[in-house]
């Protein structure tokens, strides 16, 4: 197998990121700098803060990595960055910063779909121990933005068998926080406050969609609206329940973000193992911020019928090295981008 160290960047939302990745499995670096307090006064990823926050951060970021890598740009094979989906003025700042030193440094450019990046954090090392994935494989990416299922029958080869319809799993959980006054991010929130509550107090609508493996969350947001109206008869529109937090004092917060935990958990499973049992897949992978999730990584665990895999913790929330895991593998097919490339907010998976 060809050896590679890819320096790879990471600005698509929040986070501004740099790691450096040796054979698209081994982390030498793993630098992540967050902007999460920066947004929580806003109840969400404020775009013009994040592109003028990642300008600030990028070149440290960057230096940070190489450095703790021990490394500097003449051990490089090339530099990676995440190219979309996200957001616009933020992807722009870490491929501008990989264009600059692509050119400079006269190295090849990757350029890598974020999904791409979120699936590949399943085969970055941990404790020294590699992880063997053998295809066919089904992956939930579940993330603040994206809610696919994919199948994998090899690196590079995605097909979607399934995707939200409206809201993704991840958004389902930031906009019930915000409803319940749980604040930003909301699903390490709503988990925290579940952990506490009855997950069956609150019988939660789950959607049917036309095709199988599609997910539908919005139902969730506002059969939560009218749950939390009930509770605070003086808030009547979403936007009053956004912005006065709740009377904690009679809304069984608990119980509802366990009841609501539940729902979408119980969606993912569902149709996860459905689409697992179809396609007669080796193992399930999970992937994005929502696979940080306690209560799915447990119940999928159990309900798969086959292995589950997810990535560290540390690893489920946006992050360059799962970028660079998946830059190797388009080194390796000789998959280069040209200098002149552009960022895709809506860039797809396939
Ligand atoms: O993958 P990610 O870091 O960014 C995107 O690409 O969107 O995912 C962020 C999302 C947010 O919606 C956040 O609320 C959710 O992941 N998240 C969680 C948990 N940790 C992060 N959702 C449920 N349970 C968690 N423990
Ligand atoms: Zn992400």
């Amino acid at each position: 197998m060809m050896k590679t160290t890819i320096l790879a960047i990471e600005s698509s939302c929040d986070e501004t990121a740099a790691a450096v990745i040796k054979n698209g499995q081994h982390i030498k670096s793993n630098v992540v700098a967050s902007q999460i307090e920066l947004h929580r006064r806003y109840g969400g990823v404020f775009p013009e803060v994040a592109s003028r926050q990642h300008i600030l951060a990028i070149d440290t970021v960057i230096r940070d990595a190489l450095a703790q890598a021990e490394t500097d740009f003449s051990t490089l094979d090339a530099v990676a960055v995440t190219r979309g989906p996200g957001l616009a003025g933020s992807l722009l700042v870490g491929v501008n910063a990989a264009k600059g030193i692509a050119m400079a440094q006269n190295l090849p450019l990757i350029g890598v779909n974020h999904l791409e990046g979120h699936l590949y954090s399943n085969w970055l090392a941990t404790d020294d121990a590699a992880p063997e994935i053998v295809f066919p494989v089904l992956v939930l990416i579940v993330s603040g933005g994206h809610t696919e299922i994919v199948l994998m029958r090899g690196h590079g080869d995605y097909r979607i068998l399934g995707r939200t319809i409206d809201d993704a799993a991840g958004e389902a959980f930031d906009k019930v926080a915000r409803l319940l006054g749980l604040g930003y991010p909301g699903g390490p929130a709503i988990q925290r406050a579940a952990a506490g509550g009855d997950a069956r107090a609150f019988d939660l609508p789950r959607a049917k969609t036309k095709r199988p493996y599609d997910f539908s969350f919005s139902g969730l947001k506002t059969a939560v609206l009218r749950l939390v109206q009930r509770y605070s008869k003086n808030l009547q529109r979403p936007s009053d329940v956004a912005q006065n937090a709740p009377d904690a004092s009679n809304l069984p917060v608990a119980d509802i973000a366990a009841s609501v935990q539940w729902a979408i958990v119980d969606a993912l499973v569902q149709k996860t193992r459905a689409a697992a049992d179809a396609f007669g897949v080796q193992e399930i992978l999970l992937a994005g911020g929502v696979s940080a999730n306690g209560a799915l990584r447990q119940e999928m665990s159990a309900r798969a019928g086959c292995p589950v895999r997810f990535p560290p913790l540390s690893l489920c929330t946006d992050n360059a090295a799962m970028i660079g895991a998946a830059a190797h593998w388009r080194y390796l097919r000789g998959d280069f981008s040209a200098l002149e490339m552009d960022v895709i907010p809506n860039l797809r998976l396939k």
